[in-house]
């Protein structure tokens, strides 16, 4: 039996280039030697370009809800009002951890597939003055909603004194991010997205402002003492033993990025989100959400009849091609690609030509052949 080759095209993880790969096959050395400081020095200076910010990223050994978590206990404490943009399971969860600290925790309910109104944010926070801090999600990855992180936060700072904190976890390093240009407080985002490694690193960076919080703020904190770790790196340095492997593929992703050059990278990101609306416009699949709000790393389609999962068995099975379900209410009715981090144009003709064929398989009345004219028209013409 023919062994398919593993066609990842979820919203996290996803795969792994070749040369990062090898990079984290280096051999291993001490955490306080000369290597890691030479590494982390490489590191600390192209990470900040990614996230278009001069402050210092702080790099945790531990998946993205760690930096969540770091984001909450670093900048709010009990009893603090905060508001939180929930449109999503990761909003949610951001919501959750809120709650597990005991803080005021007030959600602002978006309709999963649409993007957030900041009018809605400004009108909260007139009418509560006393918020600390505004939780937002820029790809809300269970949906595939970009949120509009620059206008949300101009919207924070003319209203209040509130910090506004990001999850961009499935968007830095496919999304433009300019968390200084934006006056966003707190960017966190993890390694196993757009980053092109495995789970186990998170970062966060904090604004003046924010670090300025976490000073004055007396939550108690240990592992994810944002600030005790920004003084180890201020010495190419960490306070306890990182994901060393991880950090030695880190290293060649930013070399990739830098090759490449992020607009480059965010442009191509563009462009393959762009194919792959228009093969399922062609196709007559309906899309989640609207031009206006998609992300440039995760599209969500509606398979009619609730279908979804016998769809993604199918494209399964046959081809080794996983795309991801719908979680909670969208469980089974929609598909969600992934199309960022190693992934070009070439691979969305790929997923695109063989989601045809499953969509035939399930027996729906779909054009072969359509889908992929369209994503190339698109890429011939740059969509015009
Ligand atoms: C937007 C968003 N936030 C947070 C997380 C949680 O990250 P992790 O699973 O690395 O803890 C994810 C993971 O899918 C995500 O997509």
């Amino acid at each position: 039996m023919f062994t398919h080759p593993e066609l990842l095209r979820i919203p996290g993880p996803t795969p792994i280039p070749p040369r990062v790969q090898q990079a984290m096959n280096r051999t291993m050395f001490g955490h306080r030697g000369n290597d890691m400081k030479q590494l982390l020095q490489n590191i600390r200076h192209s990470l900040k370009d990614v996230f278009g910010t001069k402050e210092e990223i702080v790099i945790l050994s531990s998946s993205g809800t760690s930096a969540l978590e770091a984001a909450v206990v670093n900048t709010v404490r009990e009893g603090d009002d905060v508001l939180v943009i929930v449109g999503g399971a990761f909003g949610e969860r951001f919501a959750n951890i809120c709650e597990t600290y005991n803080l005021n925790v007030h959600r602002l309910n978006v309709t999963w597939g649409e993007a957030v109104n900041p009018e809605d944010i400004r009108q909260f926070l007139q009418k509560h003055p006393q918020t600390k801090a505004v939780f937002a999600t820029y790809c809300e990855t269970s949906t595939g909603v970009l949120h509009p992180i620059a206008e949300i936060s101009k919207v924070v700072h003319e209203t209040s004194d509130a910090l506004i904190i990001v999850d961009g976890v499935s968007a830095v390093g496919g999304a433009v991010t300019k968390m200084d240009e934006w006056e966003v407080d707190v960017f966190v985002t993890g390694s196993q997205k757009a980053f092109m490694l495995p789970a186990g690193l998170s970062f966060i960076a904090l604004s003046e402002r924010a670090e300025q919080r976490a000073k004055e703020n007396k939550q108690p904190r240990f592992y994810l003492d944002v600030l005790k770790h920004q003084t180890y790196l201020a010495d190419n340095s960490t306070p306890f033993t990182p994901s060393m492997s991880v950090l030695m593929g880190l290293e060649e992703v930013l070399n990739m990025f830098s090759e490449e050059g992020l607009d480059n990278v965010y442009a191509r990101h563009e462009l393959m989100k762009e194919m792959t609306r228009a093969a399922l416009k062609a196709l007559n699949v309906p899309l989640l959400v609207a031009d206006e709000f998609a992300s440039p790393t995760v599209t969500s389609a509606i398979i009619e009849e609730d279908e979804a999962d016998q769809l993604r068995a199918i494209l399964n099975e046959e081809f080794g091609l996983t795309f991801a379900g719908g979680q909670q209410h969208l469980k089974g009715k929609i598909i969600r690609i992934g199309h960022m981090g190693y992934c070009s144009p070439a691979h969305v003709l790929q997923m695109i030509s063989l989601l045809e064929i499953g969509l035939q398989r399930l027996g729906k009345d779909i054009s072969i052949g359509e889908g992929v004219k369209a994503a190339q028209h698109v890429y011939i013409t740059g969509g015009n």
